[in-house]
């Protein structure tokens, strides 16, 4: 009974935002729109509205503060968009090698820190998150990340991605810190930001952008594959083959994919055939978990051998989103990063743990990591009591906490206020 509670509790949750959000949100792959046609209908050029007209973006919106109105993955398409996205991608080019090294030494760097005894107990996503704050500082600002910026960025990430899982309440003050930081540093970026925010905007969009989603990402990223590593030994033993590495995280984004739902507004009518049409205003919302399960075999096992005779983009693989609708602009510079980062983890310690590996992952992801010598049963046995434990009671928090700031985000109505007052592109409009 208590180890059913959990699903049961996520499945109220789910209740709860969809009645709030009062959105008649449509999911895919559904009956209507099979998992043969879930790309054709996420490509539509007309599915590409992201924010105006959807209760869903109020807690976006909510959580992604401040300045989410400047976040690339939330602006509307137009001029605004095209030069938020032109500054992201010189941001994250570079050589591979480059990109690479850089993992390696803040992973390097954090380890130094972290691993003091020969055991050392963490949550995978809190290792992971000032590696990650040190790397992407570095891409902004071109030198190594100060204690102090780094604390700030950690901060501010873990009080996103805490609020998103409904683990905790969202604290402004600790944002607000970080924003007084970038304000004071603007002048210091290395690339030119984008030219059609104001000095306010561009400081939102260097925080929502760098010191929270990629932060976040790639630490949940990282959790993820790192635990799957703990759990199959005989895949970290071969991490070392490039090809085979390839396979380890193509299987790792298929089953614990980052996003569980994206969603599009559609800006104009789709007829997909003459019994599928969605008219303009549709909320529609593309499962990644529920895609990525569809087309194989045995589908919730990890597997990475099952890429060995197939290639991700024959297959039902969207990790990084659809090409033709807005796809993650970090989808080259993750893989490469995650592999360094990973390798240098894995050349200093092996991992262990007994914890329930799920895609949100609410845990952080408990792991034991062993410098040399035995593998401590007994604690990897305690692990595992503690976890189930925490997964019920944590269940229940997660219901409270997420409906509170479900009322809380329709109260506010950020995203809904925001468009009365401001046209799709961010110009003020007159009633
Ligand atoms: C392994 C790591 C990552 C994964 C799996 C991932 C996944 C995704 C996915 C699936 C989308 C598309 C969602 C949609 O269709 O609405 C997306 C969008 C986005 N991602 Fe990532 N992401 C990762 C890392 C990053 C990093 C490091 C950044 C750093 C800047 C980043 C920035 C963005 C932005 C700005 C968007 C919005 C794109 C747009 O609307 O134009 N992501 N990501």
């Amino acid at each position: 009974m208590l180890s059913r509670l959990p699903a049961r509790v996520v499945a109220l949750r789910a209740k709860v935002f969809e009645k709030v959000n009062g959105d008649n949100a449509i999911t895919f792959p559904n009956e209507q729109v099979g998992p043969d046609r879930f790309q054709e209908l996420y490509s539509h050029p007309a599915a590409n509205g992201r924010s105006r007209g959807a209760g869903l973006s109020d807690l976006f919106w909510y959580w992604l503060s401040p300045g989410p109105e400047v976040h690339q993955e939330h602006l509307e398409a137009g001029p605004r968009y095209d030069d938020v996205a032109r500054a992201t991608r010189t941001f994250l080019a570079g050589p591979s090698d480059a990109l690479a090294e850089a993992a390696t030494r803040c992973t390097a760097k954090v380890l130094d820190e972290v691993l003091t005894g020969r055991v050392t107990e963490v949550r995978l996503r809190d290792l992971m998150m000032p590696v990650w704050a040190e790397y992407f500082y570095e891409l902004v600002f071109g030198e190594p990340c100060p204690r102090y910026a780094r604390d700030l960025i950690v901060g501010h990430a873990n009080d996103v991605v805490t609020s998103l899982k409904c683990t905790g309440l969202r604290h402004p003050a600790r944002r607000a810190r970080l924003t007084r930081y970038l304000t004071v540093r603007l002048a210091d970026v290395r690339h030119p930001l984008p030219g059609t925010l104001s000095e306010t905007e561009q400081v939102h969009y260097l925080q929502g952008t760098y010191f929270n989603t990629a932060v976040v990402q790639m630490s949940e990223a990282m959790a993820h594959l790192l635990l799957a590593l703990a759990q199959h030994p005989e895949v970290a033993e071969r991490i070392g083959d490039d090809r085979y590495f390839a396979h380890v995280l193509d299987e790792t984004f298929r089953l614990y994919p980052l996003f569980g739902i994206a969603h599009r507004i559609t800006t104009d009518d789709i007829v997909l055939d003459e019994h599928t049409t969605f008219p303009a205003g549709s909320v529609l919302c593309f499962s990644y978990p529920d895609y990525h399960a569809t087309g194989y075999a045995d589908p919730h096992v990890f597997d990475p051998g099952r890429w060995e005779s197939t290639a991700a983009r024959h297959e039902h693989h969207i990790p990084f989103g659809v090409a033709a609708n807005r796809p993650c602009p970090a989808w080259r510079l993750s893989p490469l990063a995650m592999r360094a980062s990973a390798r240098e983890v894995l050349r200093r310690v092996s991992l262990h743990s007994t914890a329930t590996h799920t895609r949100s992952l609410p845990s952080r992801g408990p792991c034991l990591l062993v410098r040399d010598g035995p593998v401590p049963r007994l604690r990897l046995a305690f692990l595992r009591v503690r976890d189930r434990w925490e997964d019920v009671w944590r269940s229940v928090v997660q219901l409270v906490l997420g409906t509170a700031m479900v009322l809380h985000a329709h109260h506010l109505r950020p995203a809904g206020r925001y468009f009365d007052t401001h046209d799709t592109q961010g110009c003020p409009v007159r009633h």
